[in-house]
């Protein structure tokens, strides 16, 4: 199959190489010139494990390529991929469809007959009916088709997701795309993967449904954990004795800062803008919209209680070191991170911030409130501890798991640790000296 990959961003080159793995011919095409260049050199724009060895594997293969130019990659393609961002949009939470549409726009002129269209970007309902109307306008002669197939990948453990892939879902309303789908995910489905084969408006709405049903998991087991707190129970019990009862399962129901990342606050956002635009409620997913929201304005609350409390006069002495910044461990990703609430929450009372996070520094200065005048950034965990009245770990990166103790309470002028992620066995902190703060135990 030839295939084209049309936006370079996460979901498009992490597809885009495991397609090429596969043994496909997969051109990925993007209009931002930097980027191209980039990846033309060899280098990749992303943080994720194990991708900069299968692009260069398949570059050298020749199944994999990168270009600016639509026009040479296009008529060629027996399947185009629209994998472009799909933000919130600013004032409304709708899903802005800009990018996609722009793509439909584009392409339309250059399609070969038969070409698929295939809707990678996480779009609200209908979006395809919508792709299929701008290229008829353009193309009235042309025979295509339009197909969804959204993605369910975890940033960090990406290329694992896509060759083993719990399903594949596809949305087609012909039976060429069918074909062609199932052509194309063939060295999956041969090997075991399921592929579910559904109309186009329902593949849509799965991907919208298993996010907000996720990101729902979560927020129950966070106010668990806070309901824990108060009657004195450990949240990993009740997590482990109803995880167990396979009607429920004992995935994403660990209790933390909040989510955050690219996918569930969008998402479930875009999901009740849907409904409302359909004339149906969702009030589950309000409530978790609503309830992870509060979490991760409490988390910072946490943290200044840990601390003793008090005003903002009181705080305005104290340091806190915050461990991790993005919104999960193995990702630069700072979208929507709980520690953004968190680090301006403390700012804000007069508190004084240290962090440190393996990967995400960078991007997390790009965050209003957490600029290099808000709070300073340090090489090393031990480092941001020093003079600090409490660490705080806000993402569970592999190094915070196995923190030297001793030499943590030697940098900090409290032996405060919050542990957000629940990282820690309690009779451990405390035997070395430490207040120890949890979550829902
Ligand atoms: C998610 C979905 O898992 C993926 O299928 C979809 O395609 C994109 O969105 P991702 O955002 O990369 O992937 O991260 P994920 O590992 O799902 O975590 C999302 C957030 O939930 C993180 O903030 C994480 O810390 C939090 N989380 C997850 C919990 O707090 N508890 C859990 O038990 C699981």
């Amino acid at each position: 199959m030839r295939i084209v990959m049309i936006g370079t961003g996460y979901v498009g080159l992490v597809s885009g190489a495991c397609f090429s793995d596969f043994g496909h011919t997969v051109t990925c095409v993007d209009k931002d010139r930097s980027k191209i260049d980039a990846l033309l050199n060899g280098e990749i724009p992303i943080f994720e494990p194990g991708l900069d060895e299968l692009v260069a594997k398949n570059v050298a293969a020749g199944r994999l390529s990168f270009t600016l130019n639509l026009a040479e990659a296009l008529p060629d393609a027996d399947a185009v991929f629209i994998a472009v961002g799909t933000p919130t949009r600013r004032g409304d939470g709708h899903a802005d469809l800009t990018y996609v549409y722009a793509a439909a726009e584009e392409m339309a002129p250059l399609l070969r007959e038969g070409a698929v269209v295939v809707d990678k970007s996480t779009v609200p309902v209908g979006t395809g009916d919508e792709v299929e109307k701008i290229i008829a306008r353009t193309a009235p002669d042309l025979k295509f088709s339009v197909a969804s197939n959204p993605e369910f990948l975890r940033e960090g453990a990406a290329i694992d997701d896509f060759a083993r892939p719990d399903r594949i879902v596809v949305g087609v309303n012909d039976a060429h795309a069918e074909e062609v789908m199932e052509a194309i995910y063939r060295p999956l489905t041969s090997n075991g993967a399921p592929l579910i084969v559904m109309s186009r408006r329902a593949a849509e709405l799965t991907k919208y449904a298993a996010n907000a049903f996720l990101a729902t998991k979560i927020s129950f087991i966070n106010e668990m954990a806070d309901l824990c707190e108060k009657v004195g129970a450990d949240v990993r019990d009740v997590a482990h004795g109803i995880g167990t009862d396979s009607r429920i399962g004992g995935r994403f129901l660990q209790p933390g800062p909040g989510y955050g990342g690219s996918c569930f606050p969008k998402d479930t956002l875009a999901l009740l803008k849907t409904a409302e635009l359909f004339d149906t409620r969702v009030s589950i997913v309000e409530a978790v919209v609503e309830s992870n929201d509060r979490r991760k304005a409490a988390m910072g609350e946490k943290v200044i209680a840990a601390l003793g409390g008090g005003s903002a006069g009181d705080l305005s002495g104290k340091t806190v070191a915050v461990l991790g910044l993005t919104f999960k461990a193995d990702t630069d990703d700072m979208r929507d991170s709980p520690a953004i609430d968190i680090v301006r929450a403390l700012t804000a009372r007069g508190i004084t911030v240290r962090a440190y996070d393996p990967e995400g520094m960078e991007q997390a200065q790009k965050h209003e409130g957490l600029g290099a005048d808000d709070l300073t950034y340090c090489s090393t965990a031990y480092e941001a501890m020093e003079g600090a009245h409490a660490m705080v770990i806000v993402t569970e990166w592999k190094p915070f798991r196995a923190l030297d103790l001793d030499r943590a309470k030697e940098a900090l002028a409290a032996p405060v640790l919050v542990d957000l992620r629940n990282l820690y066995s309690r009779k451990d902190v405390e035997d070395h000296g430490f207040t120890y703060v949890a979550v829902g135990r």
